[in-house]
């Protein structure tokens, strides 16, 4: 939905960029911006700046920006509304919003209230007398009361309709129970009845911190040993990450990834509070793309068992193609990390996490299957290709390993694998040292925007209308003087983009802001456009503006020209088939 744009304005002016951000991150004064520490990458020196003047933020480490909206969406992990929502609370104001949005958040704030309730009765019945064979099982399996209390464990009675019936006396109806998965419709008589029964009760918790379903294991060897809610509303297995809400916060740089919540709950008892776990169901894109939004590191921990060494190597291309470096933790002695925590304790499986492979393995592996042994010619291309897989890995040790691993592979002396390791490795370094310079010699390339998904086809072009943007929200009385100039002219369509946007923020408002931009531009888009904002400042001045208004129009000349004579030549052609 379209926000009112004089409830934005507001919002901003209630939230300035330099208290919203500085809540996350200590800023300093330097010059005329703030200066950080980036949030949204690893580095031990202040590359993150906020210019209070402009409301904007923007890391010339890793070149994120954008105003105090992209700044939540960013850091909370928050659709464009929601940041906003966010933001009107933080401020208390109130959120002009439409009836289905309404109406849809009513029902979920309704639900995420049963969960809560829920939770609550399962901890109260987990701690009363009905809740002793549950607590003995807790210790049994070694949670602490810290841990109870922290991850909120509860029990759900040996009842068919105890939790239904408190739930009720509350005001809740059974639709609504029904709803949100706390209760089954027995098809025989359509009566309701609860869903957990006899269970150590575990609440999933979303990164906002509402309860949005449960998992329950049960306290002997019956089966199924898990059942976990079903798909809600406010329930979505493929999106969500169990412990992701406090694994967020963590001061490792990676986050641990196990098939159980059960070993996230172990891994965060004894520590490691980098701990998430998937729901029930195997890795899915969306889980990835999430975890790349607070890690570049993932860890995969899953059980030993051949479904887990499965699930791995399911999870290795996924987690990767969102970007995250993989590495696999193995563990001998126990099937998962909550039987290894407490069979060896905490510093053993530290330095499990320091030694941990990888993926080198099962790249090495693959690149294996890929060929066929009984062949000559393909087992020398399998080498050459091993050698270069093997040559790109940092450690020494790991260079030995799986070399002498390949070499027996394809059935040569591991002196002979060295030598073409080596070579390998030669050639990469070369390879890599070429491209380097190219891209820094290259003025073409410094001019090119540092986020890779936007590329500039028309350099000239795109420089001026770049100054000319500058030089509008500096000065923004310079619209009137930009008479017929349109979007279409301009060569970069994120450029043209911005500047109808600030060009109708002015006609209405008399002034521009960041904010008009972040509700129609993408994340990397408004990143571009704050790195802009961030250059070197540029002097207002009315020459140099007609300069970038005649550079900008003699360029689109050149290309809407270029169109009319191609459309003149296909004229001319179809003339001639037709009159021929
Ligand atoms: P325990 O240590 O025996 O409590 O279990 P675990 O943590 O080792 O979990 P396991 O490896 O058996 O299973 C991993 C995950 O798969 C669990 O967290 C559940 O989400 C899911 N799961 C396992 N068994 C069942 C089951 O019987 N039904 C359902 N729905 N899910 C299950
Ligand atoms: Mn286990």
């Amino acid at each position: 939905m379209a926000f009112p744009p004089a409830f934005l304005d507001e919002l901003v002016t209630r939230n300035p960029i330099e208290d919203v951000v500085g809540q996350y991150v200590n800023l300093t004064k330097k010059g005329n911006n703030l200066f950080g520490l980036c949030p949204f990458h690893g580095e031990k020196t202040a590359s993150f700046s906020v210019a209070v003047d402009k409301q904007i933020y923007y890391c010339f480490g890793c070149h994120k920006g954008g105003g105090v909206v992209n700044f939540i969406m960013e850091i909370e992990n928050l659709t464009y509304p929601d940041s906003v929502r966010f933001l009107a609370k933080r401020a208390g104001l109130e959120v002009p919003e439409d009836e289905k949005y309404q109406s849809r958040y009513r029902q979920n704030e309704r639900l995420w209230a049963l969960c809560k309730d829920a939770a609550r009765f399962f901890h109260e019945q987990l701690m009363s007398e009905a809740g002793k064979p549950c607590r003995e099982y807790i210790i049994k399996r070694g949670y602490n009361k810290q841990t109870v209390t922290r991850f909120g464990f509860g029990y759900a009675p040996n009842d068919w309709s105890k939790m239904t019936d408190a739930l009720h006396e509350k005001g809740y109806r059974w639709e609504e129970m029904l709803e949100a998965g706390l209760v089954v419709k027995s098809e025989k008589n359509g009566k309701f009845y609860d869903r957990f029964r006899n269970r150590l009760m575990v609440p999933i918790i979303d990164l906002r911190g509402n309860i949005i379903g449960f998992g329950g294991r049960v306290l002997d060897d019956s089966k199924p040993k898990y059942l976990n809610s079903p798909e809600t509303p406010i329930f979505n297995k493929r999106k969500n990450l169990f412990a992701l809400n406090t694994a967020k916060k963590t001061k490792f740089d990676m986050l641990i990834l196990c098939e159980g919540y059960m070993d996230a709950i172990a891994l965060h008892q004894y520590g490691f509070d980098c701990a998430v776990a998937s729901l029930g169901t195997s890795l899915t894109e969306e889980q990835a793309t999430l975890m790349s939004k607070y890690t570049s590191k993932v860890v995969l921990t899953y059980d030993g068992d051949e479904a887990g060494q499965n699930a791995t190597k399911r999870a290795i291309p996924i987690l990767e193609k969102a970007g995250l470096q993989v590495k696999v933790l193995r563990m001998q002695g126990a099937k998962d990390p909550d039987e290894f925590l407490k069979k060896y304790g905490a510093d053993r499986f530290r330095l499990l996490l320091e030694q941990c492979e990888n993926q080198a393995e099962y790249r090495l592996e693959s690149l294996k299957r890929k060929y066929d042994f009984n062949s000559d010619e393909q087992r020398v291309e399998f080498l050459r290709q091993a050698a270069m897989l093997v040559s790109s890995f940092t450690s020494a040790v790991e260079r030995e390993i799986y070399g002498n691993r390949a070499a027996e592979a394809a059935g040569v002396t591991p002196e002979a694998m060295k030598l073409e390791i080596g070579k390998a490795y030669k050639k990469r370094k070369a390879i890599e040292r070429k491209a380097q310079e190219k891209q820094d010699l290259s003025p073409a390339t410094q001019q090119q925007p540092k986020i890779r998904s936007i590329r500039y086809d028309n350099l000239r072009s795109a420089m001026a209308e770049e100054g000319l943007l500058q030089m509008l929200i500096k000065a923004p009385e310079l619209f009137e003087k930009t008479g017929t100039l349109t979007e279409n002219a301009f060569s970069a369509p994120v450029l043209g983009k911005a500047y109808r946007i600030l060009n109708e923020n002015y006609s209405s408002f008399g002034t521009v802001s960041a904010t008009s931009l972040e509700s129609e531009l993408s994340a990397d888009e408004m990143s571009h456009i704050s790195a802009i904002m961030q250059k070197k400042d540029l002097i207002v001045s009315e020459k140099a503006f007609a300069d970038y208004l005649k550079i900008i129009r003699d360029e689109a000349e050149k290309r809407n020209g270029g169109a009319d004579l191609l459309a003149m030549r296909e004229r001319m052609k179809d003339k001639k088939s037709y009159g021929g």
